[in-house]
């Protein structure tokens, strides 16, 4: 969502002029994009404001400005703070205000020196409504936001609050925002929310629609080759979307869906509101509709009160699930505010350490065994970039696993078959399958 946030902030700039620099010495501003989800995150802007600090003293020593700005969930949470922190920074701004940038730059160039310009506001109006359409921040694939904020309070998480509540965009401006893409040559859509699965769109007529009826729909728009949806929630699985899995061909075999835990005793002080077996039944019903369909997961270890015997259930979650994909795994990380920080039994991190190397382990032998296994197999890719070697090009086969080939350039933002030769760790070796 941060790298979506962050193109879109350049999209309402570039008509003032800006345009996105590689490098930060010359620039007349940076925003720093902040994540607050784990304390590492949250650290990270400290350090990365020292770094900026002397570009900005450097430019103003020849008489020119820098404003440095700081967005997204730190900014939300933390606001005032951050410039009695860092007083050079000129701008603190959340995620739902960034539509409102142009005038925040304005003031900020009126006020340097003097005061700041602070906006965590959750408006009333949507930023959407006043952002231009998105530009294909790559070749041939795109993120596009459906829904943002989250009701469900998990007690470990801070997104409720940073992002704030539930909303979804009407499934209109989706389709229209989803074809102008296709018309920059975007051929791979993916449909973004902190809780996607839980869209509720207004259709034409007012009616609220699920994230199943918005994949139908989109299904529809010409030239969309690709579809997916990142990330959901297991309560919100409705039977929409099993059959958006069965029926529509573009919407890829592949569905991350957090489970954080697999213990129910975890769960429930989680306020996951479902067990390990709901989960698991879940999964199941998914791969009668869609039997190729390929998981992955979200996993905290070293819950407040997490045992052996719960740390465990998690392992055998694991087993019995087979997450193939990429996974992303945690050590339980005190987010100030949310009832987690409040629990007692907080797990030692050496503890948490331990359980976290066990758990990756596992998962990666998973991701090893069916990276193997696609040996031999031909698939779809879509080329997305050059790789590292020269010649060398990355791209997605419909697993979301990364594939890489020799070939050609111009076939960036294409899809081609490609015979997978070897399966390693993290990537896929092949060849393009020519048709004689
Ligand atoms: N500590 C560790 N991991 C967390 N996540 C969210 N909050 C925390 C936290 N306090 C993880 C969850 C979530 C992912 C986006 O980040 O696994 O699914
Ligand atoms: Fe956070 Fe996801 Fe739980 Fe919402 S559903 S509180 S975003 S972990």
């Amino acid at each position: 969502m941060n790298v979506y946030d962050s193109a879109r902030m350049a999209d309402i700039l570039k008509p003032l002029g800006y345009t996105v620099q590689n490098t930060p010495e010359n620039a007349d501003l940076i925003i720093v994009n902040t994540c607050h989800i784990r304390e590492k995150a949250e650290q990270k802007l400290y350090s990365d404001l020292g770094r900026y600090k002397p570009f900005k003293m450097s430019k103003q020593a020849k008489g020119e400005d820098m404003i440095l700005a700081v967005a997204g969930c730190v900014a939300q949470a933390e606001g005032e703070e951050i410039t009695k922190k860092a007083p050079f920074v000129d701008v603190v701004f959340g995620p739902q205000t960034y539509h409102r940038l142009p005038e925040m730059i304005a003031r900020a160039h009126r006020a340097t020196g003097k005061r700041n310009v602070l906006d965590v506001d959750f408006p009333v109006e949507s930023k959407f409504d006043y952002m231009p359409k998105p530009t294909a921040d790559s070749k041939g694939s795109a993120f596009l936001s459906v829904q943002e904020g989250c009701d469900k309070f998990c007690t470990f998480c801070v997104v409720p609050y940073t992002r704030g509540a539930e909303t979804s965009r009407p499934i209109q401006a989706v389709v229209e925002d989803a074809k102008h893409l296709v018309s920059q040559g975007v051929k791979e859509i993916t449909l973004l929310g902190q809780n996607v699965n839980a869209y509720h769109g207004e259709d034409g007529s007012g009616k609220e629609r699920t994230l199943g009826d918005l994949l139908f729909a989109l299904a529809e728009v010409e030239g969309i080759e690709r579809l997916r949806y990142t990330t959901s929630h297991p309560r919100d699985m409705h039977d929409r979307l099993y059959e958006a899995h069965r029926d529509i061909p573009q919407l890829m075999p592949y569905l991350h869906l957090p489970i954080q835990s697999g213990s129910d005793r975890i769960l429930k002080a989680m306020n996951r509101q479902h067990t390990g077996d709901q989960y698991r039944a879940i999964i199941e019903k998914l791969r009668t509709y869609r039997p190729d369909i390929s998981m992955s997961s979200d996993f905290i270890v070293g819950f407040p009160g997490e045992s052996d015997k719960d740390f465990e259930d998690t392992l055998q979650m694991v087993r019995d699930i087979n997450y193939p994909s990429c996974s992303y795994s945690f050590k339980y990380s005190i987010r100030p505010g949310t009832p987690g920080a409040l629990m007692e039994n907080q797990v030692p991190e050496e503890v948490k350490d331990e359980r976290l190397q066990r758990l990756q382990a596992l998962l990666r032998e998973q991701q090893l065994a069916f990276n193997q296994q696609s040996a031999g197999t031909i698939m779809p890719v879509l080329f997305e970039k050059v790789g590292k070697h020269e010649g060398q090009l990355i791209g997605k086969g419909p697993n979301l696993q990364s594939v890489y080939v020799e070939g050609n350039e111009r076939l960036i933002g294409h899809i081609e078959n490609v015979e997978i030769i070897a399966g390693h760790q993290n990537s896929l070796e092949g060849r393009i399958v020519t048709i004689s």
